[in-house]
């Protein structure tokens, strides 16, 4: 399907090779998942929409553009909170809303913990950040959300991706795009991305 984008860019691949190593520590993890999710909100914004902006440089006057649109970057607790603060970099007066969600071990289904969304959306698009697409339960579970409360432009940014999740994904919100940096071959018996990264909120936060 088109809604689906993996990465080309060299960068990217090389960023993630070093993510992938087991020999990567907590300190390098978080400084990669940063970098690469800046590249790939590069990617994922291409399409946002811009009005005219007048301004006066020191020599002249220039009809220039800014953004129109109000953005929201959501990232799922824990491990896409270390995505944030690249991106954030990148557009500074984007608002940030968590969603708490962890997988139960045994259903491997999304359980909801944390909230906060106000009764009426704040923002007209919004990016849901996680670096692990594996079933796409936490991923689908987290669109209905943004849908419920009134979002109508809704992207996927993780960093790798698996052929269930991202099947499930797409059959359960086929209009929300999907930007990656990879697609793996498959899921473990445990419901673990291979070749993977391992655990990614793990990894991270140095709890594994
Ligand atoms: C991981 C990951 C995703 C989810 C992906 O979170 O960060 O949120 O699993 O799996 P799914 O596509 O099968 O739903 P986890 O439940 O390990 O919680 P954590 O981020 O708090 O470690
Ligand atoms: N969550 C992770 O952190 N890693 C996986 O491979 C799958 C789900």
């Amino acid at each position: 399907m088109t809604n689906l984008h993996a990465s080309q860019h060299p960068l990217v691949a090389h960023k993630l090779t070093r993510l992938r190593d087991r020999n990567t520590d907590p300190k390098k993890f978080r400084e990669l998942v940063r970098e690469i999710a800046a590249l790939l909100a590069y990617e994922a914004t291409a399409d946002l929409q811009i009005t005219p902006k007048k301004i006066e440089t020191p020599l002249a006057s220039l009809v220039g553009t800014e953004l129109k649109e109000k953005i929201g970057l959501v990232p799922i607790l824990r491990a896409g909170l270390g995505m944030v603060e690249g991106i954030w970099e990148l557009m500074p007066t984007a608002e940030v809303w968590h969603i708490g969600l962890y997988r139960d071990e045994r259903t491997l289904k999304p359980v909801e913990y944390y909230n906060k969304l106000p009764i009426e959306p704040t923002v007209s698009v919004c990016l849901i950040l996680d670096p692990m697409l594996a079933t796409g339960g936490s991923a689908v579970a987290t669109v209905d959300v943004l849908k419920r409360w009134g979002v109508k432009k809704i992207k996927f940014v993780g960093l790798i991706g698996a052929p269930e999740g991202i099947s499930a994904l797409q059959i359960a919100h086929p209009d929300v795009p999907i930007y990656l940096a990879a697609i793996d071959e498959r899921l473990n018996e445990h419901g673990y991305i291979l070749p993977g990264l391992g655990d990614a909120g793990d990894r991270q936060f140095g709890t594994g």
